[in-house]
């Protein structure tokens, strides 16, 4: 019988136009492909948009782009790619129409490039090499048509992944890529944090080329408990007609005399074929000058498979360890001198430029920060890298934030891919001293499993930084009890006396009965003020009650040597829609600096005063 609709019609009379999509292909940690120190082709700039309220791109095959029935007439189609507007990439979509600004669900992003611009810019375009594209963060959800065809899906709205992109054209290649930032509760975050839930493609987005047999991925890090060795991990992918068992690579470090020969041997993972060592290697240590954040020195490190591929990337080496209570940065013992930051800027919102990152951890350092905490989600690559080169510390974390589906194993399986796609990102990165696996979650068996895996997981990823999280208060028994303590190297804990709770004594109570032989950090403390207001009685919201908070804070926390560090709440007054009080209206006011990222309110002083006094007892790192 002669068909009377097109194919996409059957979609819309069904709920279960997304099963082939949710089956299908998913870009993993996996699949990451380490793109620094290979040469870019930015896809940066101004893409056609539209929102997808009902998903349309998927449920009636827009991607397809059927504008003619068989018969070669004209038939109506509801989309216009080419003639959609324009935004900025990367950008949030949030900022850059008023009707935006409150959208949470799917957009969809278009443009065209040409094989043509790829030569002119320098690729190879062979059948010896292989393309991928790039993308460094789109909330959450992303999905991706090359020419038409499907290519895959990926989870996570802060972290990178990669597609392989085999079918180019000479002339015209047009991309999809539909990204939804609706909230959900089985994702990572769930559906109720305390952040703006920004969407768009908010990073860079680009293409880079590789060899067929290509570096895919490495780790060269000073060894956390081996004096004079350097621990590394590589893997190199090749395809299935790569007949070899094994495969030499060489780690080179000119300036420190390594010339390290390391045999990778074959193991097939779902079809591919790659070739994976792992150990370490001994040097010369006394050559070494180590990365401290006075001294942010990196080398030149050298990747190659001989006569194959190449890379080289900067990278620092330190050493960071625990003893004790104690924390260690190459064997002088350290404190955390820190702040707790969001990604958010008035200008740009989530997608920060580096002007930004610089700036801000600029500001840090006057403020005498030595670290910074990166809440609560993996911030742009680009804040390890300049943190390596201006000397801060970091706490990277994931957005394992507050109730999770801790029992559902999808949203473990989403957790941990976030947490391996962050550290397979970073792990090269001196500035990152802690890995966080999590905030502030409720306490169950299934959380304690869940985060216990996690921490399992990074461990394996990388055996060279410390693991932590911000564990949970009993108050009632006026202690810092979470099972999650006994699997991590250093317990943070978020208490907000002063502010949320009043009386300092119960705070006092609570640290006098820690007896954990493990490095306490205060991984979050703080109180609200509006800019500019002022109350001699110290009403709640001024700027003299938050300074109060601040001071009685510090005059508690110091007094216990077990407090290795403290990263109040917050440095910019930043975005939250479930704060809407008339003096809130729409922001989280715990920033010591205000939303315009300069104006300092008085418990700003307050903290530049006590980090100062404590840089001068310790000495400068
Ligand atoms: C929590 C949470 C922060 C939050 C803060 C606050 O501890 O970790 O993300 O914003 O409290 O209450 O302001």
């Amino acid at each position: 019988m002669e068909k009377r609709f097109d194919e996409g019609f059957d979609n819309i009379l069904t709920y279960h136009y997304d099963e082939e999509y949710i089956r299908g292909k998913q870009f993993r940690a996996q699949n990451l492909v380490q793109s620094l120190g290979r040469k870019r082709y930015s896809l940066n700039g101004k893409w056609h948009f539209a929102p997808d309220v009902f998903k349309s791109t998927v449920r009636t095959h827009w991607y397809e782009e059927v504008r003619n029935n068989r018969f070669g007439e004209p038939i109506p189609y509801d989309y216009d790619f080419e003639a959609w507007d324009t935004i900025d990439v990367p950008g949030v979509w949030n900022n850059q129409r008023a009707e935006y600004a409150l959208y949470e669900g799917a957009g969809v992003y278009f443009r065209t490039f040409s094989g043509e611009e790829l030569e002119r810019a320098g690729f190879g375009m062979s059948e010896k090499t292989r393309i991928w594209l790039r993308l460094e963060g789109a909330n959450y959800e992303t999905r991706i048509w090359l020419n038409g065809q499907y290519l895959g899906r990926h989870l996570g709205g802060f972290t990178p992944f990669c597609v392989e992109l085999s079918s180019l054209k000479k002339e015209e290649n047009r991309l999809l890529i539909l990204v939804d930032n609706t909230r959900k509760g089985e994702q990572v975050p769930s559906a109720h944090y305390d952040w703006f839930n920004y969407g768009g493609i908010f990073r860079d987005i680009y293409l880079f080329e590789t060899p067929k047999t290509y570096l895919q991925d490495w780790m060269v890090q000073l060894s956390r408990t081996k004096e004079g060795e350097m621990e590394y991990q590589l893997r190199i992918a090749s395809d299935s007609g790569d007949l070899r068992t094994r495969l030499n690579a060489k780690i080179e470090i000119a300036q420190l005399g390594v010339k390290e020969e390391i045999v990778c041997t074959r193991t097939e993972e779902e079809g591919a074929v790659c070739f994976a060592a792992e150990g370490s290697f001994a040097f010369r240590e006394s050559n070494l000058r180590k990365w401290t954040p006075k001294h942010p020195i990196c080398y030149p490190v050298q990747i190659q498979i001989p006569g194959e591929d190449l890379c080289t990337e900067m990278i620092g080496f330190r050493r960071i360890e625990t003893r004790g209570q104690k924390i260690f940065l190459n064997g002088r013992e350290l404190f955390l001198r820190g702040m707790c930051v969001h990604e958010d800027s008035e200008r740009s919102q989530r997608a920060l430029c580096e002007e930004e990152i610089r700036e801000e951890f600029r500001q840090a350092k006057e403020l005498g920060c030595n670290f910074l905490r990166l809440t609560h989600y993996p911030h742009s690559p680009m804040a390890a890298q300049i943190a390596d080169e201006m000397g801060i510390l970091l706490l990277e974390e994931i957005p394992v934030y507050w109730a999770l589906e801790f029992a559902n194993p999808q949203t473990f399986d989403d957790a941990q891919n976030q947490l391996e796609e962050l550290i397979r990102r970073d792990r090269n990165r001196a500035s990152v001293i802690i890995w966080s696996v999590g905030n502030e979650n409720p306490d169950s068996e299934e959380r304690f499993s869940f985060m216990r895996r996690l921490v399992e997981k990074a461990r394996t990823l990388d055996p060279t930084r410390l693991i932590g999280a911000s564990c949970l208060i009993d108050v009632e028994r006026r202690a810092i009890r979470d099972r999650l303590m006994d699997v991590l190297d250093v317990v943070g804990i978020n208490e907000y006396y002063g502010w949320y709770l009043k009386d300092f004594e119960t705070l006092g109570e609570i640290l006098e009965n820690y007896a954990t032989d493990k490095p306490l950090l205060i991984t979050e403390t703080g109180a609200d003020a509006v800019c500019g207001y002022f109350s001699k009685e110290k009403a709640i919201y001024s700027e003299e009650y938050q300074a109060e908070v601040y001071e009685r804070q510090f005059q508690t926390l110091l007094a216990f040597d077990f407090i290795r560090g403290v990263m109040p709440w917050v440095l910019y007054d930043y975005p939250s829609m479930r704060r809407m009080s008339a003096l809130q209206k729409g922001y989280n006011l715990k920033g010591i600096i205000g939303k315009d990222r300069a104006y300092r309110k008085l418990a700003y002083h307050v903290v530049k005063r006590v980090y100062g006094q404590i840089e001068k007892k310790e000495g400068r790192l």
